[in-house]
């Protein structure tokens, strides 16, 4: 198949050209795709996912697909694809940020980075694309890291960073928003929906295990304190790299078509989700490629 892969213009990433997901996927475009996301990190797909089979087929050329551990949010007749939307009430408390209702807005993070072995990957089908807002962000984390002084480099080589699963933007404690849940607005037994986690440490320099390029980890959804320097000047120092790496250098906003897909590599990237007025609908499909490599502890 005859693809062409090209830089998004002024920002970090790539777009892939020409795919065709009617035929079966060669194993030469298969090494092309897979090289091309271990560089970029980051690959729009621009209206080609238009079905479920069309997602996962394409998802498999980047690895094992993982069944993901929230099973609330698996699709019936396709375990592997989780949805995420505000088809009901269960699904999207409300929100206020500067004073603005809002829905599904996810702040910054990595995926499962409350867990000791973050997935590989994910790829996101745009499949109910709300008439305003909805966009979603992706951080260049290799880029960030890259563009640190040396000094802070050396200073944060060796630290750890305590991370846990956070669902409610309120209770952030790093990259913070001016943000108020409207309580009376979602009815979910968080603590029934969702599964325990245990305290996981990362390391916030996390070295690629493909690439041996160096990215920084500070996913602030999830992100809780220094491990073993719970202090303001450990918590000075990680707001000060999660400004850095949420400054916007380093990141690409998707405004989506339907059907687009992105691509990221989550052991170099961290993403968002904007959010977007509480009446208008949005659904999202994703799959996520396994992770072999366990970058963190189990704390307790
Ligand atoms: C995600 O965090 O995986 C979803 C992002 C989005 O809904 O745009």
């Amino acid at each position: 198949m005859t693809i062409e892969i090209k830089p998004l213009p002024n920002t970090i990433g790539v777009e892939v050209l020409g795919l065709d997901l009617s035929k079966d996927i060669d194993s030469d475009t298969a090494d092309r795709l897979y090289t091309a996301w271990q560089s970029a990190g980051i690959m729009l797909f621009r209206s080609i996912g238009t079905t479920p089979e069309r997602q996962l087929n394409l998802s498999r050329v980047f690895g094992e697909l993982e069944v993901h551990p929230i099973e609330n949010i698996r699709l019936e007749d396709y375990p592997e694809l989780i949805w995420l939307a505000n088809k009901d009430a269960t699904s999207a408390p409300l929100y206020y940020y500067d004073d603005v209702p809002t829905v599904s807005r996810i702040p910054w993070h990595s995926d499962l980075v409350y867990t000791t072995t973050p997935n590989r990957g994910a790829l996101l089908r745009m499949v109910d694309m709300p008439a305003q807002g909805g966009q979603t962000g992706w951080i260049d984390t290799a880029a960030a890291y890259e563009a640190l002084d040396n000094e802070t480099k050396k200073l944060i080589e060796d630290k750890e960073g305590l991370f846990q699963f956070i669902l409610n933007p309120c209770d952030m404690r790093f990259g913070r928003m001016n943000v108020k849940r409207d309580d009376n607005s979602n009815k979910t037994n968080e603590a029934n929906f969702y599964p325990d986690f245990p305290d996981i440490a990362h390391p916030l320099v996390w070295t690629h295990p493909e690439t041996g390029k160096k990215s920084l980890a500070v996913s602030p959804l999830h992100l809780r304190s220094m491990v073993g320097n719970e202090n303001a000047e450990a918590d000075a120092l990680l707001n000060k790299l999660v400004d850095h790496a949420t400054s916007g250098e380093f990141t690409y906003i998707h405004q989506w078509q339907p059907n687009d897909m992105v691509l990221w590599d989550n052991w170099r990237t961290m993403h968002c989700a904007l959010g977007h007025p509480p009446e208008l609908k949005r659904m999202v499909h994703r799959t996520t490629i396994k992770g072999s490599h366990a970058f963190g502890r189990v704390l307790k």
